[in-house]
């Protein structure tokens, strides 16, 4: 049943809150009514910044709240599943950020809560909602690439002295294989490329083989990269992709959040697409060209900010509770690209070629 109005309660005030709150704060008929983060200064600071009403340390508070319709869940992955199942069996709508879980059975029992609840579960990947991206996909779907044979994604690290702060405990969960699910990389950011690589060509990514290199970088600190990781689309014509991650750990990338560069290559039999920046602005390049027919367009007046990909998904949830329809991404979609995930781990782990069905 279509809602009202919109009561959210955010769970895990931590680093990406500052973007996830935006799409809520701009939204006519949104508000966030409570702040749940086991940080209790944290989350009375953020709080009183959203103008939330409600404090909570324990998830559980929350999701006994009854002036709460859904729940945003920015927690780190380990506690992904049982926060999910618990606020659907309470009644509570769901955003879940990517990647949704680490295993591809807790996701099964998060989508099993959400079918049982009949609320709306919604996985949150925001590089789908990027204005390049979305153009990207526009483009490529009216067919100004012809038939997409090909799409290549590049990440490029850079220097921690640069862009957004992000603090220790942060890190720490992600650089630890139980709480993470996979690499801080090639599984935590690798989720929006693997969700890229799926989203230029209609049909399903069938194999995967990843080399995966780990670098030491602190004392107890690991970088999961350089990593290439390259796969088989199902189907006729053959297609292939491959993410190339660089450990440039030195390098400057501008940014105002994580210093990363990704950029996207879709090459189709008539023609080819480019985008060029995301979370950084590495090159003063357009966001988007278009190579056909002897011809480059350059597309300079598209909105480029990352924070915007946030606004986007978190209005198009608001927006799906208001008129009662389901979002992107739903569970089923979300499994193909853990699966994707998983896969490339296994495949760098055991060095060999690893089909996604293997997987079950
Ligand atoms: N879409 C993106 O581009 C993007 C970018 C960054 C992070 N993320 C995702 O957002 C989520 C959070 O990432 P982050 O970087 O903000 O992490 P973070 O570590 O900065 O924040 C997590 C917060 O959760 C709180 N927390 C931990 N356990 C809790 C519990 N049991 N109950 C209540 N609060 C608890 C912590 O105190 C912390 O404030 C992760 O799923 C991550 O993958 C997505």
């Amino acid at each position: 049943m279509a809602l009202e109005r919109v009561r959210v309660g955010i769970l895990g005030a931590g680093r990406i809150a500052d973007l996830q709150c935006l799409g809520y704060l701009e939204h006519p008929r949104a508000e966030i009514v409570a702040v749940c983060d086991a940080d209790g200064a944290l989350a009375r600071e953020r709080a009183a910044s959203w103008r939330a009403a409600r404090v909570y340390t324990r998830a559980e508070q929350l999701f006994a709240d009854p002036e709460v319709d859904a729940v945003d869940i920015l927690t780190p992955h380990h506690l992904h599943a049982e926060h999910a199942i618990a606020a659907l069996a309470a009644g509570k709508h769901v955003s879940l950020q990517k990647p949704p879980t680490r295993t591809l059975a807790e996701l099964d029992r998060v989508a099993a809560a959400a079918a049982a609840s009949g609320r709306l579960l919604r996985v949150f990947e925001n590089f789908w909602y990027y204005p390049p991206h979305r153009k990207a996909r526009e483009l490529v779907e009216a067919g100004a690439v012809g038939v997409p044979l090909s799409v290549r994604v590049k990440t490029a690290a850079g220097r921690a002295d640069r862009g957004w702060k992000v603090g220790l405990s942060s890190l720490g969960w992600r650089m630890n294989r139980e709480t993470c699910g996979g690499g801080p990389t090639t599984f935590d950011h690798g989720y929006h490329c693997y969700q890229m690589a799926r989203c230029f060509v209609p049909a399903d990514v069938e194999r995967v083989h990843a080399f995966i290199h780990w670098t030491r970088i602190g004392e107890d600190a690991w970088y999961d990269g350089p990593a290439l990781v390259s796969w088989k689309y199902a189907g006729d014509p053959p297609r292939f992709g491959s993410w190339e991650v660089i450990a440039s750990l030195g390098m400057q990338v501008r940014s105002s959040y994580y210093v990363s560069d990704d950029r996207i290559e879709i090459h189709g039999t008539e023609g080819i697409v480019w985008v060029n920046r995301c979370t950084g602005k590495l090159l003063d390049e357009p966001a988007l060209v278009l190579y056909r027919e002897g011809e480059t367009r350059a597309f300079h007046d598209l909105p480029v900010d990352w924070a915007d990909s946030f606004r986007l998904g978190t209005r198009d949830f608001v927006d799906a509770l208001l008129e009662g329809r389901p979002c992107f991404q739903d569970a089923a979609d979300a499994r193909k690209t853990l699966a994707f995930a998983l896969a490339a781990g296994v495949s760098a782990a055991e060095g060999r070629e690893v089909a996604l069905a293997e997987l079950g």
